[in-house]
């Protein structure tokens, strides 16, 4: 099993990733300081069935109590009433200020878990127990916490460092094959921003992984969270280096925010976003023309597109890329990359990545 301290001061904290790591929560647990005794387990109605009573039983034998607490799964539950639901549950189940809160799910229980316990009793530790391909790659790590508002997504939140980590990527096996693929997308984002013999690898790894083998989908989530670990160490609230990571989202969140694209998955317009990032990276960083087929042939070999659907450039679009927060004056703070494995951040003029995009 891959284990390693995320080192952030006083908020440093392990992380396990491996197969059957689950069946270890509760020893784990007290290895990172865990408080035995009153808990939760908070987690959603697809995940519960699949892997709630595993993790009580592990937390149990090391003599923690967890309430099971389950919300509906999908994005609609990181909202402020199910917040307070999860504040009921945690006042019948009499979690204190030594209490802990599990979070087993994806990147939606993560979020919603992570900001109930950043803020009852102003604040109780939290473990991520990641059981998405996204949420073990990515959202599980940072501290990130948060849940939205009918305005704008993540807009109430709070930064909250979780105590522990643990990525069982035996896991992932029990995910649909779309959400699967999904996760891929930031997965080859951090190769190709920070870790060009990544790229390779996963090249080479490609119809493992696709395949699921344990031990390759162990060696490149713990790749990824290592990875997503040295940035937030280096920038733990998102002041330089974090930016990089938004390698592809820029694009990403416009496809996602756009009416009418409400059918692409996060990753899949990462993976579109990742294909306009490379082609601004020809035209405005000098990303060599091999470099740039490598990175979408490896992208497409995992089954997402790198393109833009036909019609997706209308005024909608163009609209939610305007509004992207990082925007810069009249343009927008881009990532770019200049070789694989090496990121840079340029503004570019609106009309220059409209340009790229056609
Ligand atoms: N905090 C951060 O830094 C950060 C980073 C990126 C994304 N996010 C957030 O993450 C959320 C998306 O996360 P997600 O993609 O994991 O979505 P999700 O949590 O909604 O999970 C996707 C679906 O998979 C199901 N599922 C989860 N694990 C499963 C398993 N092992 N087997 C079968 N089904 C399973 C869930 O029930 C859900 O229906 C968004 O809300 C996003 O804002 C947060
Ligand atoms: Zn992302």
């Amino acid at each position: 099993m891959g284990d390693f301290r995320v080192e952030l001061g006083p908020n440093a904290h392990p992380a396990h990733v491996g197969a059957g790591a689950l069946d270890r929560l509760g020893e784990l647990a007290r290895g990172a300081g865990l408080k035995p005794g009153r808990a939760a387990i908070v987690t959603d109605a697809i995940v519960a069935p699949l892997y709630a009573d595993r993790a009580a039983r592990a937390l149990a034998a090391a003599g923690f109590a967890p309430a099971i607490v389950i919300v509906a799964a999908g994005e609609a539950s990181k909202s402020l009433a199910t917040l307070a639901e999860l504040y009921d549950r945690f006042a019948a189940a009499g979690l204190d200020r030594s209490s802990a809160v599990f979070a087993l799910g994806g990147g939606v229980v993560g979020d919603l878990a992570g900001f109930a316990a950043a803020t009852w009793m102003r604040g109780i530790a939290v473990a991520q127990i990641p059981t998405t391909m996204l949420a073990q790659v990515d959202s599980a790590l940072g501290g990130k916490t948060g849940i939205n508002h009918p305005a704008a997504k993540n807009l109430i939140g709070a930064f909250h460092q979780p105590r522990l980590i643990v990525a069982d990527v035996a896991t992932l096996t029990t995910l649909p094959d779309r959400a699967f693929r999904e996760g891929l997308a930031e997965v080859i984002k951090y190769g190709a921003i920070m870790d060009a013999p990544m790229i390779t690898a996963l090249e080479t790894a490609m119809p493992a992984i696709l395949r699921r083998d344990p031990a390759t989908l162990a060696a490149i989530v713990e790749r990824s969270l290592r990875h997503k670990a040295a940035v937030v160490q280096s920038d733990e609230r998102e002041g330089g280096l974090r930016k990089i990571l938004n390698f592809g989202h820029t694009v990403g969140h416009a496809l996602e925010a756009s009416a009418g694209y409400g059918g692409l998955l996060h990753g899949e317009a990462v993976a579109i976003g990742m294909g306009a990032a490379t082609a601004l990276s020809r035209a405005y960083a000098n990303l060599p023309e091999a470099d740039a087929d490598r990175l979408l042939a490896l992208i497409a070999s995992a089954g997402l597109a790198t393109r833009l659907p036909v019609g997706a450039r209308g005024a909608a679009f163009e609209r939610a890329l305007k509004l992207d927060k990082k925007r810069a004056g009249a343009g927008v703070e881009f990532v770019l990359i200049d070789r694989l494995g090496h990121a840079l951040t340029r503004t570019l003029g609106f009309d220059e990545i409209i340009a790229a995009l056609a």
